[in-house]
């Protein structure tokens, strides 16, 4: 057992650098809530160019922003149209029904990648005895499908039905930085015709908090965002000290995620090797973990991982996810296939 464990749990478990604090420290604040404050103002312009969206607001936490998409785009007694396991479906409390009188309608796939054909399936002709669709919601990457990436023209393609349709789509960017970063393409292009994006810096980036709702003003406004989020209960007076970082996360740690991307390749490799789990193929930053052997169940192995010094979570009765990040080295990931594949095999 090592002093301290590997945690592989989440990628929202990274803590802020020394030169992270440091540019909290020395961030210049107003009171956002009153008029503004100038860091969150420079991170809000900056997230809505890095998005090609007209303006973003900086929130507290990326299911906040994910409701408050919601709720801007879809009116009460409408359906949000989904992947049957987004993070809008399974962890958010309820939340759309519960804030906004909004139906859930999960849209059952494979792989956990929504097509515009299915899409188009889903959508219903409108009449009395059916709820109208109200927005579509998409999720890049897919954290319950393993991190997977959806390709621009899958995205593209998805935005035309929704537009055929009349509806405007949500997307939940969480991890849109490290779809870009798979991708090789500017993060903009992942959003291209998205009404509402939520971006998070408290994950991949390794920011304490905070997320950004960006926007079109076409379709949404900035005044009426400010009142979503007010309402939610997040408008935040000195928010500069946490915008510093993700502005500083923006500088930094961007260009890194790459690394995470190639952690979790070699953390799915070794596990490949042992023949009590089946490791999926990342695309990104998650592994999620089978267990295949008869009477093993991730309730039973993850406190023994905890016990040898690798953290991990549940995901399903015989499923384990595994999540790299910047806290995360090379090394330590080797030391973890080693624990997993020593504790499990
Ligand atoms: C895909 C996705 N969307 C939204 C969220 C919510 O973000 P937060 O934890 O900041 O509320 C998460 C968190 O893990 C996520 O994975």
């Amino acid at each position: 057992m090592t002093a301290r464990p590997i945690d592989l749990r989440s990628d929202t478990v990274t803590r802020p650098s020394a030169a992270m604090r440091r540019a909290i420290a020395e961030a210049e604040v107003g009171d956002d809530v009153l008029d503004h404050d100038p860091t969150t103002r420079r991170l809000e312009q900056r997230v809505a160019e890095l998005l090609g969206k007209d303006d973003a607001l900086f929130f507290p936490s990326g299911t906040q922003a994910n409701q408050a998409g919601v709720g801007l785009l879809a009116r009460p007694g409408t359906e949000l149209l989904l992947e049957a396991d987004a993070h809008l479906v399974h962890y958010e409390l309820a939340g759309v029904a519960a804030n906004w009188g909004v139906q859930i309608r999960p849209i059952a796939t494979v792989d956990g990648l929504l097509t515009a054909a299915l899409v188009r399936s889903a959508l219903r002709p409108a009449t009395p005895h059916v709820p109208r669709a109200g927005a579509i919601a998409v999720e890049n990457t897919h954290n319950a499908a393993g991190g997977k990436v959806m390709a621009p023209a899958t995205m593209e393609a998805i935005v035309a039905v929704a537009r055929a349709a009349g509806l405007p789509v949500h997307l939940d960017g969480a991890r849109l930085w490290n779809a870009a970063a798979a991708l090789g393409v500017p993060v903009a292009r992942l959003a291209v015709g998205a009404a509402t994006v939520m971006v998070s810096f408290s994950k991949g980036l390794g920011c304490p908090v905070g997320s950004c709702l960006a926007f079109a003003s076409s379709t949404v406004e900035r005044a009426r965002v400010s009142e979503v989020r007010k309402r939610l209960g997040g408008g935040m007076r000195q928010s500069g000290v946490l915008s510093a970082a993700a502005l500083y996360a923006l500088d930094h740690h961007l260009d890194r995620l790459a690394e995470d991307h190639a952690n979790a390749r070699l953390l799915a490799e070794r596990l490949a090797e042992c023949s009590a789990v089946r490791p999926s193929v990342p695309e990104t930053n998650i592994v999620m973990i089978d267990l295949t052997r008869e009477g093993d169940s991730a309730e039973v192995v993850i406190p023994r991982l905890a016990q040898a010094g690798v953290l991990v979570v549940p995901f399903g009765p015989r499923r384990l996810r595994a999540v790299t990040h910047l806290d995360v080295a090379r090394a330590d990931v080797e030391r973890a296939a080693d624990i997993l594949v020593a504790t499990l095999g």
